[in-house]
C-alpha cells in the first residue's frame, strides 16, 4: 500500500454536506439553553479575571481592546500567557485545547522546541533582520522547490495578502488582462481588490468594502463556489470586455473549504484557465505545508501558474508570505532597487528576513521529518468521527465534516448562505432579507464559541478547528469529552427563521 502523504485520507463529495446545511439553515437555531449561558457568562466573569482587566484597559488604547481579528471573542477576548504543543494557557492559569492553532500557521504544534531552539541561535548570531541577503532564503526557497516542483521560483513577502497583491500584478504583466476573477466567500487578505465578496458569495462590496473607492475593486468579479459553469460563463463574458488576468482560488474552496467542493473542480478550473488564457493562482495560504508537503496543488495534482504562500511557510514566526511558480511568471517581480522594465514592484522592509525565512525552511523539515501533515490530519477526522456520533446522541442539526487537518462544526450555518448571481440587485436583495436571521445565527455561534472555550477548548470563531501534529488521542478524546458537554446543555430555539 502506497504510504500516506496527505492530511486528507479521503474526500467527501460535498452534495452531504451542502444539503445538510441547508437543512440547518432552513431549521430554527439550536443552541446552549439560558442556564448554561449563564453558567458560561460566569465562568468567564470568575474565572478569567485578568483577562478582563487587560482587555478593559486595552480598549483604550487599542481599537475594539484587540489586534488580532480572531481575537474577538464573545464575551470578551481572553489573554494567553503561554503556548505549547497542544494547549495554551491564559493569564488567569487556564489551559485551553488549541484548535486555533493560531489560524492555521502552526502545524506542528504551538512553540515547536527544535524550531524554536535553532530560531534562537541565528537570532544570537545575526538578530531577526539585516536587509541583505541570508542564506536562509536561499535554503527556504530550495525546500519550496524541493516539494512543490511548480514553485520554481518564490519571492519572500511579509504576508499572504502581499503575496496576493504580488500575484494580480504578475499576471496582469503577463496576460494583459485586467480582470481578476475569484471564488465568492474565499478569503484572500484584506487588499482592495480582494475585500469582495468576503465570507459569503454574492455579497460582492456590500457587506465589508467601507472605505474602499468602488473603483478599487470594479476589476474584481466573483462566481459561486463549486459552480463551474458560472465560472466558465464569466470568464466568456469577460472575453468581451477586455479578458481575465487571473482566476484566484483557495484549492479546498472558498474559507479554507468552510464551502467544500468536488474534487474535480480545480482541475476543471485549470482547463478553463488554459481556455481564455487567464493565469491560475492557487492561494495555498492555509493548505501549503498543511494539507501535505506539496500542498494542495500535490493533493490534486495540479499545477497553478502561481502560488500563494503564508502562515507554515514562516513557521509560525511573523512575517509570513510569499509568491512563486514557473520562472516566466515569478521572474515578472522586480528584484532590488534597480528594476528592469515592466516588472511587478514589490517590496518590504521586513519582508525576507532571516528570521522567517530560516524559521519557516527548519519547520518545513520538521513537518517532513515528523510527518506533521498525516499526523494532524489523522487527529482531524477522529475529531470529525468523535463529533459525528455526538451530533447524532444528542439529535443535534449540526453539521461537521472536515478536510484532513482543517474541521468545519457548523452549528448555526451562520457562513452557509449564497447570493451568487450575475444580477446585482438579485445579490442585493438576498443578503437585505436575510440580514436579521444571518446575524441572530452570528450570535448563537458566538455563544457556542463562548462555551467551548468555557470548557477549555478554543476554537476559530466557534465553527472551524485546526489540528496539529501534537494532537494525540488522548488530546482529541479529552476534547470530545468537552464537547459532549456543551452538547448536552443545548435546546431548540425559536430564532433563526427566514422572515417572509
Ligand atoms: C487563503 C488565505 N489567503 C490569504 C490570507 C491572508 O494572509 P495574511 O493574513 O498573512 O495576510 C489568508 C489569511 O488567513 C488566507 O486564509
Amino acid at each position: 500500500m502506497d504510504e500516506q502523504k496527505y492530511s486528507i485520507s479521503r474526500w467527501e463529495e460535498p452534495d452531504r454536506i451542502y444539503k445538510d446545511l441547508s437543512n440547518l439553515t432552513s431549521n430554527p437555531i439550536w443552541e446552549i439553553n439560558e442556564d448554561y449561558h449563564n453558567k458560561v457568562l460566569d465562568h468567564f466573569k470568575y474565572k478569567c479575571q485578568k483577562s478582563y482587566d487587560i482587555y478593559m484597559e486595552a480598549k483604550n488604547y487599542i481599537p475594539g481592546g484587540v489586534q488580532h481579528n480572531l481575537a474577538f471573542n464573545y464575551p470578551f477576548p481572553i489573554a494567553i500567557e503561554k503556548a505549547e504543543g497542544a494547549y495554551m494557557y491564559d493569564v488567569d492559569g487556564n489551559r485551553y485545547i488549541d484548535f486555533l492553532q493560531a489560524g492555521g500557521p502552526t502545524v506542528l504544534g504551538s512553540n515547536f522546541k527544535p524550531v524554536r531552539e535553532e530560531v534562537i541561535k541565528l537570532l544570537e548570531s545575526c538578530g531577526p533582520v539585516t536587509g541583505l541577503l541570508h542564506e536562509a532564503e536561499l535554503l527556504l526557497a530550495k525546500e519550496i522547490n524541493k516539494h512543490m516542483p511548480a514553485v520554481e521560483m518564490f519571492r519572500m513577502l511579509g504576508s499572504g495578502t502581499e503575496a496576493v497583491m504580488a500575484s494580480l500584478r504578475i499576471a496582469r504583466i503577463a496576460t494583459k488582462n485586467d480582470r481578476i476573477i475569484k471564488i465568492g466567500g474565499a478569503y484572500h487578505g484584506w487588499s482592495d481588490q480582494m475585500v469582495y465578496g468576503l465570507k459569503i458569495p454574492g455579497s460582492r462590496q456590500f457587506l465589508e468594502s467601507h472605505g474602499i473607492p468602488s473603483k478599487c475593486y470594479s476589476l474584481t468579479d466573483e462566481v459561486r463556489p463549486n459552480d463551474i459553469k458560472m465560472l466558465d460563463k464569466m470568464l466568456w463574458f469577460n472575453k468581451m470586455r477586455g479578458g481575465t488576468a487571473a482566476v484566484i482560488l483557495e484549492p479546498l474552496g472558498p474559507e479554507s473549504g468552510t464551502r467544500p467542493i468536488s474534487k474535480s473542480y480545480n482541475e476543471s478550473v485549470r482547463a478553463l484557465c488554459n481556455k481564455y488564457g487567464a493565469l491560475m493562482i492557487f492561494d495555498e495560504v492555509v493548505t501549503g505545508f498543511r494539507v501535505g508537503l506539496s500542498g494542495a496543488q500535490g493533493y490534486f495534482d495540479i499545477i497553478p501558474d502561481l502560488t500563494i504562500f503564508g502562515k507554515v511557510v514562516a513557521g509560525g514566526y511573523p512575517a509570513a508570505g510569499g509568491v512563486g511558480g514557473k520562472k516566466e511568471y515569478a521572474g515578472l517581480m522586480a528584484a532590488g532597487v534597480a528594476t528592469g522594465k515592466h516588472k511587478a514592484y514589490v517590496g518590504g522592509t521586513l519582508a525576507a528576513n532571516p528570521l522567517s525565512s530560516y524559521a519557516g525552511y527548519l519547520a518545513i523539515k520538521e513537518i517532513e521529518r515528523t510527518n506533521a501533515c498525516v499526523k494532524a490530519g489523522q487527529a482531524g477526522e477522529r475529531l470529525t468521527e468523535g463529533l459525528k456520533a455526538l451530533i447524532t446522541k444528542y439529535g443535534l442539526p449540526y453539521v461537521v465534516y472536515c478536510q484532513g487537518s482543517i474541521v468545519h462544526l457548523e452549528c448555526t450555518g451562520a457562513m452557509s448562505f449564497d447570493y451568487s448571481s450575475f444580477n446585482i440587485a438579485k445579490s442585493l436583495i438576498g443578503i437585505l432579507k436575510n440580514k436579521k436571521m444571518v446575524y441572530q445565527r452570528k450570535d448563537a455561534m458566538e455563544r457556542m464559541g463562548a462555551a467551548y472555550m468555557s470548557q477549555g477548548i478554543v476554537t476559530l470563531a466557534g465553527s472551524r478547528l485546526y489540528t496539529s501534529l501534537a494532537d494525540t488521542d488522548e488530546v482529541i478524546d479529552d476534547a470530545l469529552a468537552r464537547f459532549e458537554t456543551v452538547f448536552s446543555n443545548v435546546v431548540k430555539t425559536d430564532k433563526g427563521i427566514k422572515t417572509k
